[in-house]
C-alpha cells in the first residue's frame, strides 16, 4: 500500500484527479470504478474542469459504481445515480450507456448483484477503482464482517452508516435500510485502487488502516492491504491519528 500524505481535501482531490485523468489520457477505453460521498465530490469537480478545458474525454470511459441503496429510483435525489449525474455524468462527454450502478430497484435484489458482476466481468474488469472509506472502515457498503471473497451483494446498513449519511437525507427514518454493493471480492480484483481519505472524522479509521499487521474481516477496508496496487492519498486530519 502506498499512502501520500497531503495538506488537505483541495490536495487530495487535486492529486486524485490528476490520477485519474492521466489513466484516461493513457486508456481511453478506461474501465473506472467510481464511489459515492462527500469525500470524491471535488475530484469530480476537478476532472469537469478537465474536460471543459478540453484536456480530456471520457467519450469511451465505462465506469462502474461501487453501490446504490435499495429502493430508491435513478431518478430519486438522493440516488447514487443521481449523484453521479449531478456530479460528474451530466458534465462531461461520457455516454451513458456506459455508466454503470447497481440497480436499486430491481425486483429481485439478488439478481441484480449476479447481473452486476456478470457485467463487471464482461468489461474484462475494473482498470482503476476510486474509493472512500466509512467511520468504520466501510468500503462501498461492505461493513465489518464482511467475508472477503463477497461478489456484489444486498447489505443490511449499519447504524453508524445510516447515522453517517443522514445529512443527506431530510431525517435518519428516511435513510433506506438496505443498499447494494460491489463485494469486497469484486473491489479486489481491480488492478489499481485509489482511496481518498478527509478529515479528522476519518482519523480512527486511518489510523487503525495504518497500525494493523494483516487483514481483518472486522475492518473491512484492511482488505486493501491484500492487494498489490493500492495508493491512499490521506489530508493531515486524517492522518492525526497515526
Ligand atoms: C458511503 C458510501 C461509501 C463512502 C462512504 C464515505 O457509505 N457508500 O462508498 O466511501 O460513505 O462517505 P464520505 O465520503 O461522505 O465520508
Amino acid at each position: 500500500m502506498k499512502l501520500i500524505c497531503v495538506k488537505d481535501a483541495a490536495e487530495m482531490s487535486a492529486y486524485a484527479a490528476k490520477q485519474i485523468g492521466d489513466a484516461v489520457r493513457r486508456n481511453p477505453k478506461l474501465v473506472l470504478g467510481l464511489a459515492t460521498g462527500g469525500t470524491p465530490k471535488e475530484t469530480y469537480r476537478l476532472l469537469v474542469e478537465e474536460y471543459n478545458k478540453k484536456a480530456i474525454s471520457f467519450r469511451n470511459v465505462r465506469t462502474v459504481n461501487l453501490d446504490e441503496y435499495v429502493g430508491l429510483s435513478s431518478a430519486d435525489p438522493n440516488s447514487y445515480r443521481m449523484y453521479m449525474k449531478q456530479n460528474l455524468f451530466d458534465k462531461i462527454d461520457i455516454s451513458f450507456d456506459n455508466c454503470h450502478l447497481p440497480d436499486g430497484i430491481a425486483s429481485s435484489p439478488s439478481d441484480a448483484c449476479v447481473r452486476y458482476d456478470r457485467m463487471i466481468n464482461e468489461l474484462n474488469g475494473i482498470d482503476l477503482q476510486l474509493l472512500g472509506i466509512g467511520r468504520n472502515g466501510h468500503i462501498g457498503f461492505n461493513e465489518p464482517g464482511t467475508p472477503f471473497d463477497a461478489g456484489t451483494h444486498l447489505v443490511k446498513l449499519s447504524e453508524s452508516t445510516r447515522k453517517a449519511n443522514a445529512r443527506y437525507f431530510h431525517s435518519e427514518e428516511e435513510v433506506p435500510k438496505q443498499a447494494i454493493t460491489m463485494g469486497i471480492g469484486t473491489i479486489l480484483k481491480s488492478r489499481a485502487i485509489l482511496l481518498i481519505v478527509s478529515g479528522s472524522s476519518k482519523a480512527d479509521a486511518m489510523g487503525r488502516l495504518l497500525s494493523l499487521n494483516g487483514p481483518d474481516p472486522a475492518f473491512p477496508a484492511s482488505a486493501l492491504l491484500m492487494h498489490p496496487d493500492v495508493t491512499v492519498i490521506a489530508d493531515r486530519e486524517a492522518l492525526s491519528k497515526s
